[in-house]
């Protein structure tokens, strides 16, 4: 199956390399971004392949590279210089995919390429609504220690912490709400002891 998969790959990339066949290029970078191989993203980029091409869901290769956990594709397409905040049709941008599948590391790349943590999906949705949803806890933890936005309210007007105590998961939106207390906290005990300049 990996071998099989792997041998159409590298005919697809052939095909683009010699040939430029644009219709090939999608799966080309898609299965390139899935299996994680950045010497082929490399190679397409190069051979006149658009960074940020989207296909008919709007996914980016970005996108799959996000779902799938391939870390070194992400590096390559941001070394490229590939835009870490297209959304797709449904308004996710990369971190969305990143935050679904649970992949902190990923998470952490996009952030330090500057993606947007406050990105809100079509479902006025932010990552952070995601990471609810699948009780990823330390992505969560990570997206408010960047000051992702504890109390947005998605288009049913669920906050992040409505959402996880909607799935079951009670201890997760404790933790948000006693985020948000603790950063509150925080914040004013900070502003009232810094001394007047
Ligand atoms: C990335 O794409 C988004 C959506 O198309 C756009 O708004 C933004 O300006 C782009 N960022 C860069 C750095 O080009
Ligand atoms: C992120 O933003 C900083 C500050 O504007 C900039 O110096 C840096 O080059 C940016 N990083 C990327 C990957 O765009």
């Amino acid at each position: 199956m990996q071998v099989a998969s792997m041998g159409k790959l590298t005919a697809v990339c052939v095909t683009i390399i010699l040939g430029g066949v644009t219709a090939s290029q999608w799966p080309a970078i898609e299965q390139a971004s899935k299996y994680n191989h950045p010497e082929t993203v490399s190679a397409l980029l190069k051979a006149g392949v658009n960074k940020d091409m989207q296909n008919g869901h709007g996914w980016t290769a970005m996108h799959v590279a996000s779902k799938f956990g391939s870390t070194d594709v992400i590096t390559t397409l941001i070394e490229h210089g590939a835009n870490v905040t297209i959304p797709t049709n449904s308004g996710r941008t990369p971190i969305f995919a990143a935050t679904w599948w649970g992949h902190i590391n990923i998470v952490q790349l996009l952030i330090n390429a500057n993606a947007s943590i406050s990105h809100v999906d079509n479902k006025g949705e932010t990552a952070l609504h995601i990471a609810a949803k699948w009780n990823r806890v330390d992505i969560a933890r990570l997206l408010l220690q960047k000051g992702a936005e504890s109390k947005k309210q998605n288009i049913w007007g669920m906050t992040p912490a409505d959402v996880a105590r909607n799935e079951g998961y009670d201890q997760l939106a404790n933790s948000i709400d006693s985020f948000t207390l603790t950063t509150a906290y925080t914040t004013s005990t900070f502003t009232a002891s810094t001394p007047k300049p």
